[in-house]
């Protein structure tokens, strides 16, 4: 057995916000940013975990087993109670390439990779099912209610239609298709969005509800876009997506801005993904066009862009 593990990054393809309200979103793990564990073998009863790639402004990282609170602990003890078993005697390493607090899914792959890590030191492959419910349980630190559709991406690996509470369902993509990642660099709180969304569907349920069903719409004509290789649908119904989640409250001048700016330098379809009012938007392009949209991307003010091959 290898002493490395690791898990992808991900981005919410369209259904955000929705997601939380029992609607249907679409999620693609993003398999070339990826955070890797290693471990190795140290004397005595020490328990480790280096953790440097992750110190960065919103994450802490004190990470002994006595800090039982702490995210990383968190997910080492859940597996380590599951099996019964005591902290092993090695240092694990965590080395990540996916950029912190941007909606990309660091702190959830950070835990499915370390878990799976704790759980092969000790002999055992840790089923994905169970996995997924530590990494959620984890989630819940982080961002309070989140729907689960970020750590299901990323332990199972693979495209999903996720419904909250009832089914993920593995999408099959009948082309492979390239989107832009541009990062705003406004750094925002999922929770907080999430939690006016709440307050604008408590205060006028109808109004917001016939918004969900309309991105549930959007959803299913995706689906069937992303199965049949209608790749200039798909693009057309990211845009109408992110209008309806300006409707929910949640875009941003800077991300309103690289919307139109991808759209006007030819992408098939841009929106904001995640929690919104800052994070990334993404959109979804032609190998063609790939470089132009990017260099207009960097030009209008983002400060990244990730090209993402999703297959
Ligand atoms: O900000 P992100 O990428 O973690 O995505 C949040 C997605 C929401 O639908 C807004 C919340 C959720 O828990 O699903």
């Amino acid at each position: 057995m290898s002493n490395q593990t690791s898990a992808p990054g991900k981005v919410i393809l369209l259904g955000e916000h929705a997601v939380v309200y029992g609607i249907p979103a679409i999620a693609v793990p993003l398999s070339t940013l990826r955070v890797n564990v290693t471990w190795t073998k140290v004397d005595g009863n020490n328990f480790q975990i280096l953790a440097n790639d992750l110190k960065n402004k919103d994450i802490e990282v004190k990470s002994e087993v006595n800090n039982p609170d702490h995210p990383l602990t968190r997910i080492v003890l859940a597996v380590l109670d599951h099996y019964n078993a005591p902290p092993p005697s090695f240092c694990f390493e965590i080395k990540s390439d996916i950029p912190i607090a941007s909606g990309l899914g660091s702190g959830a792959a950070v835990s499915t990779a370390l878990g799976r890590a704790v759980a092969r030191s000790i002999g055992l492959d840790i089923p994905n099912e169970i996995l997924n419910q530590f990494v959620y349980d984890i989630e819940k630190i982080h961002h309070g209610t989140p729907s689960g559709i970020d750590n299901t991406v990323i332990v199972y690996e693979e495209a999903i239609k996720y419904v909250k509470d009832i089914s993920i369902e593995p999408l099959k993509l009948h082309t492979p298709f390239t989107l832009l990642i541009a990062d705003t660099g406004v750094t925002a709180l999922t929770h907080e969005s999430v939690g006016d969304v709440r307050r604008l569907y408590e205060t006028d349920r109808d109004k917001i509800q016939g918004i969900f069903d309309k991105i549930q719409t959007i959803v299913k004509l995706a689906v069937d876009s992303i199965e049949h290789g209608k790749l200039e649908k798909l693009g057309q119904l990211m845009t109408s997506n992110h209008k309806l989640l300006q409707q929910l409250t949640v875009s941003s001048p800077q991300l309103d801005k690289l919307v139109d700016v991808a759209i006007n330098a030819g992408s098939l379809g841009a929106k904001l993904s995640g929690g919104g009012r800052g994070g990334n938007m993404i959109t979804l392009v032609h190998e063609s066009k790939r470089d132009i949209i990017r260099d207009k991307l960097l030009q209008a003010g983002a400060v990244r862009v990730i090209q993402a091959n999703v297959q």
